[in-house]
């Protein structure tokens, strides 16, 4: 099964010059609770940029650089075939990022932890798969410098 965890701000902007465009601890917090001891999947820039080094979780990176192999991690090569492979696992596959990688899984996603980060951010990299009306809200929390919500996809295409 595949979930992605992602956070936006108002014009669905998620990135710039290769990292975050914001330092919001609590929504750092929210990630690492949502995804320790979890599988999760990110393209090779995302990865790349990480501050430090996320323990405890099993990390897949999607890339094509021949030889790029870091430590501790499991290389994707192909990364519609994986998704094909596992669509139907029980276990939680969490895809984070970035842009290219949700727009290649999101149609394989059942489940999504969102944070709609409240302030508009200078963006370089957005968001353009996602679409509200895919999704009904399960969770929702309002702090302090984004709403965070638990999402399911709406099986029966209702808005
Ligand atoms: N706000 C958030 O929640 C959030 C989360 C994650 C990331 N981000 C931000 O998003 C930005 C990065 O996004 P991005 O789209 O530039 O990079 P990305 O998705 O992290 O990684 C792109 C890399 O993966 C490779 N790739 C893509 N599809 C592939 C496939 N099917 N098979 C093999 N390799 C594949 C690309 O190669 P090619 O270029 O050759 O296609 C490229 O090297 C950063 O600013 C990051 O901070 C934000």
């Amino acid at each position: 099964m595949f979930s992605f965890s992602v956070a936006f701000d108002p014009k669905q902007g998620i990135g710039i010059n290769g990292r975050l465009p914001w330092h919001i601890k609590e929504e750092l917090q929210l990630f690492k609770r949502n995804t320790l001891y979890k599988n999760i999947l990110m393209g090779q820039t995302t990865y790349d940029s990480l501050p430090r080094k996320l323990v405890d979780r099993n990390i897949f990176v999607v890339s094509w650089e021949e030889g790029y192999q870091p430590e501790g991690v499991v290389v994707i090569k192909d990364l519609i075939q994986f998704l094909e492979t596992h669509k139907d696992d029980k276990e939680e596959y969490i895809i984070c990022g970035g842009a290219s990688i949700y727009r290649q899984a999101y149609p394989y996603c059942k489940k999504a932890y969102v944070s709609f980060i409240k302030d508009e951010y200078k963006v370089d990299t957005h968001l353009d798969c996602f679409s509200i009306n895919d999704w009904k809200i399960v969770e929702k929390v309002d702090y302090d410098k984004f709403v965070y919500c638990l999402l399911e996809r709406k099986e029966d295409g209702t808005n």
